[in-house]
């Protein structure tokens, strides 16, 4: 594994190997990695020659300081559990400064509505903040592939009409939502769940299984209520959301049409953890 913190280093060596080299992956993070990080890894690994995993806490996506305050960091654990990749793995961790240049400017996007849904409505100009970063890894690393989890479905449909704006010829690979035994998301902020809390938790990934069971035989408007029902019984949770969706567009589904697809998605704060979680229903 090779560790690089700038921006020239990171060119110097992916210069060096690409010469040998035909494809090269991405996997973008913000660290604290787990399993869930570790399913994107693999599949690069599987399709590409060399692979770059980043690690950087990108402040512009936040739109609560404290969030970022809290957001677990332990750049010394995650280079432990990326060692024990079989593969050479290229490690990017650079400071906000080598990203920022001292100034968070943020660029703003035409994502054609996909960003004032869900996490956009929930978080002001969160998906500005994922763009503006990503279009500084894309531009500076060329990777030919680049790999995002479907645990952040909204976040990977703007990841693709990113590289539609920027004209990019990136092909974006979606993987598969990696789960914890009992359904719970795998997610960075799951570490700071308590151990009670962490077992209620599974109530996200129970609504979305009784959402998917639901789907077709009761109306979206029952199963939403009955959910967010559900949701209030406790209150240690606050619901931000529970939306029933097109699966590419994202507008609420209020009629079902034949042979699109549909997806539920849920956000919710456990005491002052937010976690989210989305499934696919037909
Ligand atoms: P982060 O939350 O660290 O996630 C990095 C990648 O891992 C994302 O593509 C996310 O969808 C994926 N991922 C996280 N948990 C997963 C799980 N349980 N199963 C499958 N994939 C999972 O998402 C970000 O960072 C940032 O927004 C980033 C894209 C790095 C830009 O800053």
């Amino acid at each position: 594994m090779t560790v690089k913190t700038t921006k020239k280093e990171l060119l110097d060596v992916l210069d060096l190997k690409n010469k040998t080299t035909s494809k090269l992956g991405l996997v973008p993070t913000m660290g604290a990695l787990h399993k869930g990080h570790f399913s994107l890894i693999d599949q690069a690994v599987k399709e590409c020659d060399l692979v770059v995993v980043s690690i950087f806490i990108n402040p512009t996506q936040f739109d609560n300081s404290s969030d970022l305050e809290k957001y677990p960091k332990n750049l010394h654990n995650d280079l432990e559990k990326l060692e024990e990749f079989q593969s050479e793995l290229i490690v990017f961790a650079p400071s906000t400064s080598e990203i920022y240049n001292g100034s968070l400017q943020v660029n703003h996007y035409d994502f054609e509505g996909l960003d004032r849904k869900m996490e956009g409505a929930f978080r002001q100009g969160h998906f500005d903040g994922v763009g503006t970063v990503l279009s500084k890894f894309f531009t500076l690393i060329q990777p030919d592939r680049a790999y995002f989890g479907e645990k952040d479905y909204q976040q990977l449909l703007i990841v693709k009409k990113l590289i539609q704006i920027l004209n990019l010829p990136i092909q974006i690979v979606g993987c598969p939502i990696s789960r914890e035994e009992n359904g719970l998301a795998r997610s960075s902020r799951n570490e700071r769940l308590s151990p009670t809390q962490y077992h209620k938790a599974t109530l996200l990934y129970k609504s979305l299984c009784k959402a998917k069971e639901e789907f077709g035989t009761k109306s979206v408007a029952e199963i939403s209520k009955a959910i967010t029902l559900d949701f209030e019984k406790d209150l240690e949770f606050n619901l931000d959301y529970f939306t029933i969706a097109n699966s590419k567009t994202l507008e609420p589904a209020t009629q079902l049409k034949n042979g699109e697809k549909y997806r539920a998605f849920i956000a919710a704060f456990l005491g002052d953890v937010r976690l989210i979680d989305n499934m696919a229903l037909n």
